[in-house]
């Protein structure tokens, strides 16, 4: 097949990955590139190192791996540095998180140990069951106060400015892997505009700037990506979508797939194309990580919450089928919906997820269907750190600013335009379709519908 010319700028020098969260998420991905490097890990998940895409059709057609069609940055040239709450290095971290075993960690400890996190952008409010002091702070009468949001937003600049200049970084991508804020609900007023968001920031308006915004605005104006792997509002608001078009930059957001919405976002499809009927899906899952301690706070949950309860909406739709998911008993308007997470500390970071779903058939016919994923999260969502941060830093390159809609595969809840009325692609292999068409383009291959 023919290739149009390449518009896609190499991946010449290092690029910096900065990850907001030094937690189980964080340390699992760094030691698992650290590893691959190394030789003595398999980077298993991972879109970017294994998937591959089909060129051209017929007896022309070939299937190549990502970096034979587009320029990616290689696992080689990557540089990890941190921001957390708590300052132990990744090394520290990755034992405390105790998703890997020592012995997947110790041959890259010395590396895991020069990754110290810098002082976190952190407002407890947002968080309240984190208590560490590895925060930065203004010093107001001689004692530490927390920086106004404008403040927050300048020492972030300079964190990146200074870490992009010591290692050499010719790029910078900054992901978002740290706990999960209160929910901050789309406030007209502040996040419509860019103008008014730099307004609240000056003022310091608490309850509507969450910290994980400073994180997003400083990437940005600094040239980086930014990518929301928690379910945080953050860039999904219009005053960000207007930020990364002034400085043409991508972002992603939000919430990564990994367990329970990936099999269900994966799985609702069958009950949609078969024409089935659904009368409601209740979700429960177990987690005893931090992350599980953080989200047990209602308010952090709400956040989550409305994430996950999102994926089924677009997928099946009882406005355009009334009699397959029109009733349930959510008022009688559609299938009944609903998402818990309990916090089990004897669990750790491996979650087990239930899924009962209660569907339809000939007549109205009920029957049952039970899914029960004991996954690992860390596991899971490390590839997807790995493939979104590619993927985003590939994105600049070629030119491609604002919410990377291409990047929805990865992610629980992805961003749309919802002031024009968008809805956001939730089923996994429109997505994966998506995906694939983007990666085609900017290797100037055509896009096509095709499923294979
Ligand atoms: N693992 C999964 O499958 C999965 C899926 C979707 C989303 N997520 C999200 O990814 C995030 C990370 O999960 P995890 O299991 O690594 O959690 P974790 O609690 O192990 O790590 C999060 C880290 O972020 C730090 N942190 C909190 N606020 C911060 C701030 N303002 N600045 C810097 N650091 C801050 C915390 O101190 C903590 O060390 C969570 O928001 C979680 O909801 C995880």
């Amino acid at each position: 097949m023919e290739q149009k010319k390449n518009i896609v700028k190499p991946a010449v020098g290092k690029l910096g990955i900065l990850v907001v969260g030094n937690g189980a998420v964080a340390t699992t991905f760094m030691t698992g590139v650290l590893m691959t490097r190394k030789g003595l890990a398999k980077p298993v998940g991972s879109m970017t190192q294994y998937d591959k895409i089909r060129i051209g059709k017929g007896a022309d057609k070939q299937y190549l791996a990502y970096k034979d069609i587009v320029p990616l940055a290689d696992l080689n040239h990557i540089v990890f540095g941190c921001w957390d709450v708590y300052p132990q290095n990744a090394y520290q971290a990755a034992m405390y998180a105790e998703v890997l075993k020592e012995k997947d960690i110790e041959p890259v400890r010395e590396e895991l140990e020069k990754i110290v996190p810098m002082k976190a952008a952190f407002d407890k409010n947002y968080a309240k069951r984190l208590d560490g002091d590895n925060v930065k702070c203004t010093v107001v009468d001689g004692q530490c106060a927390l920086p106004t949001r404008w403040e927050m937003v300048e020492m972030l600049r300079e964190d990146i400015r200074q870490f992009k200049q010591a290692h050499g970084c010719s790029r910078i991508v900054v992901l978002w892997a740290a706990s999960t804020e209160i929910y901050v609900p789309v406030d007209k007023q502040v996040h419509y505009t860019l103008e008014a968001l730099e307004q609240a920031m000056k003022a310091d308006d608490r309850e509507h700037v969450a910290p994980s915004m400073c994180y997003a605005y400083a990437a940005l104006q600094e040239g980086a990506p930014f990518i929301m792997g928690a379910p945080n509002t953050t860039v999904d608001i219009p005053a960000m979508w207007e930020l990364a078009e002034k400085t043409q930059m991508p972002i992603a957001g939000k919430d990564f797939k990994t367990g329970q919405t990936l099999v269900k976002s994966g799985f609702a499809p069958i009950i949609g194309v078969r024409c089935l009927g659904l009368s409601g899906w209740f979700s429960t899952n177990i987690l005893g990580n931090r992350d599980g301690l953080v989200l047990d706070e209602p308010a952090n949950f709400r956040t989550k919450e409305v994430s996950k309860l999102s994926t089924l909406e677009t997928i099946l739709k009882p406005e355009v089928q009334p009699d397959l998911y029109g009733h349930g008993n959510d008022e009688d308007t559609q299938y009944y919906h609903k998402v818990r997470i309990n916090y089990y500390p004897p669990r750790n970071d491996n979650k087990e997820g239930w899924d009962n779903i209660d569907i339809f058939g000939w007549m109205g016919y009920p029957m049952q269907i039970k899914i029960n994923f004991l996954c690992r999260d860390s596991i899971l969502a490390a590839p997807l750190c790995l493939d979104l941060c590619l993927l985003s830093d590939l994105a600049a390159r070629a030119g491609r600013w604002g919410t990377q809609r291409f990047l929805s595969f990865f992610l629980k809840s992805p961003m749309h335009d919802y002031v024009q009325g968008e809805e956001p692609v939730n089923n996994l292999y429109q997505q994966y379709t998506m995906l694939k068409n983007a990666i085609r383009e900017m290797g100037g291959y055509e896009a096509d519908e095709e499923v294979d």
